[in-house]
């Protein structure tokens, strides 16, 4: 039987990189929250670019995510850049989170079904150690009137409601809705509305 093709895949099967290599502007903005020299988590990291970002800083990355194009980029873009980065392949629903094992949980734009989303924000949790810092930024519904980037559906979208109480147990730093101009490749361009969240563990 013919198996199926990752639509991400082939996305990231194109020349270049989608969202290019430059890091998000929400990580960059608070990565000095992280430990120094701290093990890093990074959900759904496509093509690497904020993996490879965080790794010339001196931390130690895992990037997960579903699409193995996407990772061996990732890895070719850390070779590039002189800096190493550990990938797995899994999807997030398979991937198995160790348990305060992380200084940091990095989540830019992994939007996923909300069943999906509440277990990877619980399990996000448990793999943060005390002090470690969970950094997201996501599209919120209203991006839907934008269509600068991001799913075509507000379902997987995230609101400040939603990431309050997926991440209640955590001391929030930075939890706000806001309309900014984004330039990340191809793939998000222009006005977008967003969701931010920085929060510690206790
Ligand atoms: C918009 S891209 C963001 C990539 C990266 N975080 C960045 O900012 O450049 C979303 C990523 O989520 C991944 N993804 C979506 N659903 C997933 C799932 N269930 N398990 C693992 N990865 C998933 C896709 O493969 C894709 O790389």
């Amino acid at each position: 039987m013919a198996q199926e093709l990752n639509p991400w895949d082939a996305r990231y099967g194109q020349e270049g990189f989608y969202y290019g290599t430059e890091p998000n502007d929400f990580l960059v903005e608070q990565a000095g929250l992280i430990a120094p020299g701290g093990r890093v988590l990074c959900l759904a990291e496509g093509e690497g670019r904020n993996a490879v970002y965080l790794a010339s800083k001196g931390f130690r990355v895992l990037a997960v995510d579903g699409s193995a194009v996407g990772l061996e980029k990732a890895r070719d873009l850390a070779r590039s850049r002189g800096v190493g980065i550990e990938t797995r392949v899994s999807d997030l629903s398979e991937f198995v989170f160790e348990k305060e094992a992380f200084d940091a949980v990095v989540s830019i734009w992994c939007h996923l079904p909300p069943p999906l989303r509440a277990v990877v924000h619980s399990r996000s949790v448990e793999a943060l150690r005390k002090g470690g810092v969970m950094l997201l930024e996501a599209y919120r519904p209203k991006q839907l009137e934008y269509k600068t980037g991001g799913p075509p559906v507000a379902e997987l979208m995230m609101t400040w409601e939603g990431l309050e109480k997926d991440f209640h147990a955590l001391d929030s730093r930075v939890l706000e809705e806001k309309d900014r101009i984004i330039h990340e490749g191809k793939g998000h361009e222009g006005m977008s509305a967003v969701v931010r969240y920085a929060g510690v563990k206790k």
